[in-house]
């Protein structure tokens, strides 16, 4: 499930960065922008062309929560498990998506790279509990039908715009 990384791609996210080893947290922000995971082989890649070792890029990259080391979905869906939306029956949505994804807490991501479901503590909309984002947009009043239609609007490969 590893990308063998484009290097025309990475040297340019270096040149952006003036290969400055000082920019490498922008330089994977960059990075996971492309592949929406940092991809093993950046590793001694991008060490290399800054100077700096693997183990300091890799702990970096393990130290943000932010970053992933694990490829992603089209479509990161994170839960809210926040006390407001688990009062509101978060569980059932989170319950309902992993089931018809074929998920679960160990294995979070659908092999075609379509769909990664995640749980968090608070997405900050507790008035719109129980809530989840989809890539970053927030959908409140979510119940396990609203995930089923959800999907399938995803699915069909609708934008931002049109959900
Ligand atoms: S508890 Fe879910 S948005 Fe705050």
């Amino acid at each position: 499930m590893d990308t063998q990384c484009d290097h025309k791609i990475l040297d340019e996210i270096l040149e952006k960065h003036q290969y400055n080893p000082g920019n490498i947290i922008a330089i994977l922000q960059d990075t996971q922008e492309v592949y929406r995971y940092l991809p093993k082989d950046i590793f001694p890649y991008y060490s290399d062309r800054l100077g700096i070792s693997q183990a300091q890029i890799f702990s970096i990259a393990t130290f943000y929560e932010n970053f992933s080391l694990e490829p992603k979905g089209k479509y990161v869906i994170k839960v809210c498990d926040g006390t407001a939306c688990h009062v509101r029956k978060s569980a059932a949505i989170l319950d309902q998506l992993r089931k018809e994804l074929g998920l679960s807490s160990a294995k979070k991501t659908t092999e075609d790279l379509l769909f990664t479901v995640e749980t968090v503590s608070c997405l900050g909309a507790c008035g719109l509990a129980p809530t989840l984002t989809v890539n970053d947009r927030v959908m409140g009043m979510m119940t396990p039908q609203k995930v089923t239609d959800l999907l399938v609007t995803l699915r069909e490969g609708k934008t931002d715009a049109e959900m």
